[in-house]
């Protein structure tokens, strides 16, 4: 598809915890349909296949990652077009663009993305949210990769979603999105996208991290519970629990994988002793 290949390519430099050893193969497709013959290729030599996006909800070992990881973000994949209420949106635009196109366009319902890292795909893949909305409040329908290699389209209705998991989209690979918005005043938008700003300036971590480690089990938020049990600054080498917000575990610097695999474990089992809450990771592994 015009794109770029390479090998042993450092995942720590594609990843917002700056984290993670070397992909085997790096493939950068840049249109649908050479995305969609990589895929084709890569299942014919039997060759694992992942797809990242920013690298925001990720943490990569520190061996690596064996097979081909493909990075749709650039071309085709970059695209954000509005078509009357809908933005028509490639896997790999930013959720900051997505939100800036709506706002120019007059229509409102996204401005939750401005506060969020990452590119559409991984927001659809987990359906990522923040101030109460989610990505599926928005979708109208997601073109694909099917597992039989070929370009297929589902509505909505037709797509199983959870909070924080869209299994469906674990093997299908996704292209673009048809996202719906409402009509609204642009000073209500830009009030909205300026809320959605501050909080995470304000109650986030700036350093490099992967979002919230954690799901929020049923009972509480996880970072209000890592901060009742006093976690917050705890360290495994460079990997720190942030003081700002307990849910957020930030590399100080050269932090590797395994010390914040450590950490993870350290933090699951007090949670488990003192409170009997299970904390299931939300970044993915
Ligand atoms: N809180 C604490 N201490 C902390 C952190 C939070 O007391 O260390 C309290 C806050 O003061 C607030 C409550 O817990 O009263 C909820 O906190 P917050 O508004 O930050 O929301 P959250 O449930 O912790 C969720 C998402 C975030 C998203 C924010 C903002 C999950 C797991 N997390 O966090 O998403 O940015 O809402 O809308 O659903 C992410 O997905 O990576 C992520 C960071």
């Amino acid at each position: 598809g015009g794109g770029a290949a390479r090998l042993y390519e450092p995942m720590n430099r594609h990843t917002t915890f700056l984290i993670g050893g070397p992909a085997q193969y790096w493939v950068e497709p840049r249109t649908v349909e050479g995305f969609a013959e990589i895929v084709r290729y890569l299942r014919s030599q039997s060759v694992p296949i992942r797809v990242i996006g920013r690298g925001s909800n990720l943490l990569v070992k520190d061996g690596g990652i064996r097979g081909a990881v493909i990075h749709p973000a650039k071309g085709d994949f970059e695209e954000v077009r509005v078509e009357g209420q809908t933005l028509i949106v490639g896997v790999g635009a930013r959720l900051k663009k997505i939100a800036s196109a709506a706002r120019n366009a007059g229509l409102g319902g996204f401005e939750w993305m401005e506060g969020v890292p990452g590119n559409l795909g991984g927001a659809i893949r987990m359906n990522a949210g923040a101030m109460g909305t989610e990505t599926f409040d928005q979708i109208v329908s997601v073109r694909f990769i099917d597992t039989d290699g070929q370009i297929k389209e589902k509505p909505l209705a037709e797509i199983v979603h959870h909070y924080r998991n869209v299994p469906e989209f674990e093997e299908r690979y996704i292209v673009s999105a048809v996202l719906k918005g409402s009509p609204a005043p642009q000073a209500e938008i830009d009030a909205k996208l300026a809320a959605s700003h501050q909080k995470r300036r304000t109650s986030q971590p700036v350093g490099a991290s992967a979002g919230c480690a954690f799901k929020n089990p049923e009972v509480c938020g996880a970072g209000k519970l890592i901060d009742e049990l006093g976690l917050k600054g705890r360290s495994v080498g460079a990997a720190i629990v942030s003081d700002i917000h307990g849910n957020f575990i930030v590399n100080s610097g050269g932090a590797t994988a395994r010390e914040v695999l450590d950490l993870v474990a350290e933090i699951q089992e007090i949670a488990q002793r003192e409170r009997g809450v299970q904390l299931e990771m939300e970044v993915k592994v």
